[in-house]
């Protein structure tokens, strides 16, 4: 088992819950050189996982479900309606922007031009190489389908060619999704909270932007679909879900294993579809799960946040020890202020929700970083809690880089300036996290060295070599004298647990919301930055590729033949907006889901 080396022996247990979760045939195949997914509901062990032997293939099914008429066979006793009355206006929460002087805008419109460049050339390589897969390979200029052969990449980016205005091409693309069937897959499993984030959330995106009305009529049938998941006695969803046994009438049961941010990152796409179609089936659904995690907040072992690992089946979401904000856990707190927003602030319990696991957060995953500039800085670590203790593992993953928007969002949202501050700060510390590799781009997983308090940190070179002489200790395969230099170690990392970066946005999706929030031009720096770093390592002939190891100093960094649709869904678009016009999707009128589509909120 790879994965316990890779997180240490503190994720021992959550990693055999993952280990047991792959075991039940995962649908998901890895792609080529271990491509996690955004929020890593595999990605962990995903590299490491053995090839599962290629049985010979059943021919796949043909057959098509119509969603919309397959019976339900535990239907809910009464619809859980929508809030009712007018939304309650927001504060404000983008800056106040004053008209830019000439240089600055000179400079902002050629660097938009830029984003709007490589997005593309990208475009480009899968329309010729790709069309109606879900990814582009984009060295040897395959295709890939991982996703259930829905033309992920197509689907994810179609609100970015709107926004970039490319009309011409959004045509074609929205031509070619009226032919998309979903009614059918090869996968066995489809995995809920990836089709949700990607397909329902770009759809309707997509639809509230441009108006076609076949986006709409898409939408409903990935909605109508993913109901199904939650045909189960409890109504709990089934996540990594038998999409053909459902289709063919059999029973369900909700699981006994679940990765928390799969079950509770539906609450966005499911609010605004009913809002959308007046059919309040799909906020019914959701509501439910809501429910049982606001009943169980406090009775975790880190009360006010909820395990990273749940039981489904029961419903008990409060066994498990290990608790993040990252990777497993991550949009399941995104997604509290933002819902809120999306319902017109009339349910508080998404507040609610918000505000206690935040304190929570803070107080237990949120540590001060040694470096040696004294930065002052914040990152959120793993935390596991047991026996009313909870003890703080000084983890930085890329994912969790998300987390710096979310508090600055939700402190402008629940008017909250300490959150603001704390959204600063966690978004400096991944801009330093870029910085202080050779190529200015982070790692996927790596650990810091947590300062005794937030107040104040002195740099110790000699604290700092006796962290990564321990770390280094810890995986017991490692030649415990391995030093510093053999493992690249910028100073102030201890040690860089995954070397892979996959095109992954966080980073630049917080530095965006802080910009848009701040005002400050210091956040359109850090995003050029970035960008050119980006941009630099990752293009190939024809597109731009995930990397192998950013911490190379010899070479540039080596790539992998992998280009998730989250490329040009998310971390483009974040690139494109940063450089645009506030105006353009403005935080005032849209909250972005996980996959950085916009959805209106109401007024
Ligand atoms: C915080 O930790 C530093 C050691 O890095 C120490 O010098 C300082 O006194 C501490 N401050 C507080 C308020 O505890």
């Amino acid at each position: 088992m790879a994965l316990l080396k890779r997180y240490g022996i503190y994720t021992a247990i959550a990693a055999f819950f993952v280990y047991i979760l792959y075991s039940l045939s995962f649908p998901y195949q890895a792609p080529e050189g271990g491509a996690p997914r955004p929020h890593d509901q595999n990605g962990e062990s995903a590299p490491k996982e053995p090839q599962r032997p290629q049985h010979p293939q059943a021919p796949p099914k043909l057959q098509s479900y119509d969603w919309a008429k397959i019976p339900i066979k535990n239907p809910v006793s009464s619809m859980i309606p929508l809030p009712t009355g007018s939304p309650v206006p927001l504060p404000k929460i983008q800056f106040d922007f004053k008209p830019e002087e000439g240089t600055a805008k000179n400079i902002r419109e050629t660097r938009r031009r830029e984003v709007r460049k490589a997005f593309e050339r990208c475009w480009k390589a899968y329309h010729e190489r790709a069309w109606m897969q879900d990814e582009l390979q984009p060295i040897s200029g395959g295709a890939k389908n991982a996703f259930g052969g829905w033309a992920a990449t197509l689907i994810d980016a179609l609100d970015t060619l709107w926004i970039m205005d490319m009309k011409t091409e959004f045509r074609t693309a929205v031509d070619a999704v009226a032919k998309i069937d979903f009614g059918t897959t090869t996968l066995e499993r489809v995995n809920v909270f990836e089709t949700n984030i990607r397909h329902l959330g770009g759809l309707l995106a997509a639809y509230e932007l441009s108006g076609e009305n076949v986006l709409l009529q898409k939408a409903k049938e990935v909605g109508e679909m993913l109901y199904h998941a939650f045909d189960t006695p409890n109504r709990m969803p089934i996540t990594r879900w038998n999409f053909h046994g459902a289709g063919s009438g059999k029973t369900q049961v909700a699981d006994e294993v679940v990765l928390v941010a799969e079950i509770g990152s539906l609450t966005m796409e499911f609010s605004r579809l009913s809002q959308i179609t007046n059919d309040p089936k799909w906020y019914d659904a959701i509501s439910r799960i809501t429910e049982v995690f606001d009943q169980q907040q406090s009775k975790t072992k880190l009360p006010g946040m909820w395990p990273i690992v749940i039981n489904a089946k029961k419903p008990d979401f409060t066994e498990d020890t290990g608790f993040t904000l990252a990777a497993m856990a991550d949009s399941l707190y995104e997604y509290f202020p933002k819902t809120y927003a999306l319902l017109g602030g009339l349910n508080p319990i998404y507040k609610k929700l918000y505000e206690e696991s935040m304190k929570t957060a803070i107080k237990h995953t949120l540590y001060r970083p040694m470096t040696p500039e004294n930065a002052d800085i914040l990152m959120s670590g793993f935390v596991r809690g047991e026996e009313s203790q909870a003890t703080l593992y000084p983890e930085m993953q890329h994912l969790v880089c998300f987390t710096g928007g979310m508090f600055a969002l939700g402190g402008r949202i629940f008017e909250n300036e300490e959150h603001v501050k704390i959204g600063r700060k966690l978004t400096d510390g991944c801009v330093w996290a870029y910085k202080a590799l050779p190529y200015g781009i982070m790692p996927e997983i790596s650990h810091l060295h947590a300062c005794p308090n937030m107040t104040s940190c002195e740099w110790d070179e000699q604290i700092w070599k006796d962290d990564v002489a321990r770390r280094a200790d810890l995986g017991n395969e490692k030649d415990p004298m391995q030093n510093i230099a053999s493992q690249r170690l910028p100073k102030g990392y201890t040690a860089i647990d995954d070397r892979r970066y996959i095109l992954r946005p966080e980073a630049i999706e917080s530095v965006f919301i802080l910009y848009r929030i701040t005002g400050e031009q210091q956040w359109q720096a850090a995003a050029w930055d970035m960008f050119t770093a980006i941009q630099q390592s990752t293009q190939t002939d024809i597109a731009n590729a995930a990397l192998i190891d950013i911490s190379v100093t010899d070479s540039s960094p080596p790539k992998m033949d992998s280009m998730e649709s989250f490329w040009m869904a998310e971390t483009l678009k974040y690139f494109y907006l940063i450089f645009s016009d506030p105006d353009v999707i403005s935080l005032d009128d849209y909250v972005f889901n996980t996959e950085a589509h916009p959805l209106r909120i109401p007024k």
